[in-house]
């Protein structure tokens, strides 16, 4: 029998997870079947029920189902722990184990894709909700000179600092006039919306590195104001998103797949 996975969220239709599962399965000579399930937080454990029961050996969490999923795992991971959420169900003989690997798929893209390294940079994390907290033990991992957070709730990004025990420290967006950072991660969700998260100008280093988690839109208002204002490099979510893809297929097959394989799959389509 195939070994069968899929992606579960709420909207999956056009996730483009099958297609570069698909491309890590073919270069690695693997047969897989990796397909799409919809799914509300209500009813994500019914439908991960569901398809474990019909043999199903590991899935793909996306929004909104992170936090359930998080909780649905008998194991965790430690970076799924850090994150409270999980993207990552291996379903063990009898026991389902949990792991995120949206944090590692950042720091892969913007380390070796990007050949950014963050030891010793100045980043500025920008959001405070579960994309956010999902990279921020990661990017804490890489040692950066300094890991500020800023978001439109200010309290959130104290929470969210405080949690992670004095390694990054939460500053007000106002608060941002007259800094500039190395590298400027936007994890709020404002590009979904085709909105700029609201951001003096002036924060973009001219050698630096402007990054925008989403994907597939083009420039976001983001990117586009980074790149007006000169900065070094900007860059999309989709090498993460390959990235992410990549480290769950080992944490199923223990095998690493080559990321070149899903980038072609993804300029593909
Ligand atoms: P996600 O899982 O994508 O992080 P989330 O947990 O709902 O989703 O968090 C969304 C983040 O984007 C939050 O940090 C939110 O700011 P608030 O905490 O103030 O709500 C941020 N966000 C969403 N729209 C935004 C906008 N137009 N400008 C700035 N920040 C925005």
């Amino acid at each position: 029998m195939i070994d069968r996975y899929a992606v579960i969220g709420n909207p999956v239709a056009h996730s483009k997870s099958p297609e570069i599962h698909a491309a890590f399965a073919h270069a690695l000579g693997e047969d897989i079947e990796y397909g799409r399930l919809v799914a509300t937080p209500a009813d994500f454990r019914p439908s991960a029920d569901r398809f474990r029961q019909e043999g199903g050996k590991g899935l793909n969490i996306t929004v909104p189902c992170k936090e359930e999923a998080f909780r649905y795992a008998a194991v965790l991971s430690d970076r799924a722990r850090g994150a409270e959420a999980v993207n990552t169900l291996r379903f063990d003989a009898g026991q389902v184990f949990g792991d995120n690997t949206d944090g590692v798929g950042l720091i892969r893209d913007i380390t070796r894709n990007l050949d950014v390294g963050l030891a010793g940079k100045r980043v500025l994390l920008l959001g405070a909700g579960g994309a956010a907290r999902g990279v921020l033990g990661p990017l804490l991992a890489e040692r950066p000179a300094s890991l500020a957070i800023a978001n439109r709730t200010q309290a959130k990004a104290q929470a969210l600092a405080s949690q992670f025990g004095g390694g990054a420290s939460a500053i007000a967006l106002a608060a941002l006039e007259g800094c500039s950072f190395d590298v400027v991660i936007n994890a709020t969700s404002a590009s979904l919306a085709d909105l700029l998260p609201p951001i003096p100008r002036g924060i973009f280093a001219s050698h630096g590195l402007a990054y925008d988690m989403v994907y597939g839109r083009g420039d976001t208002p983001f990117l586009a104001r980074a790149r007006a204002e000169g900065v070094g490099r900007v860059a999309d979510g989709s090498g993460m998103l390959i990235e992410q893809a990549a480290e769950s297929y080992f944490v199923w097959r223990g095998v690493r797949p080559p990321v070149e394989a899903g980038f072609s799959a993804l300029h593909q389509r």
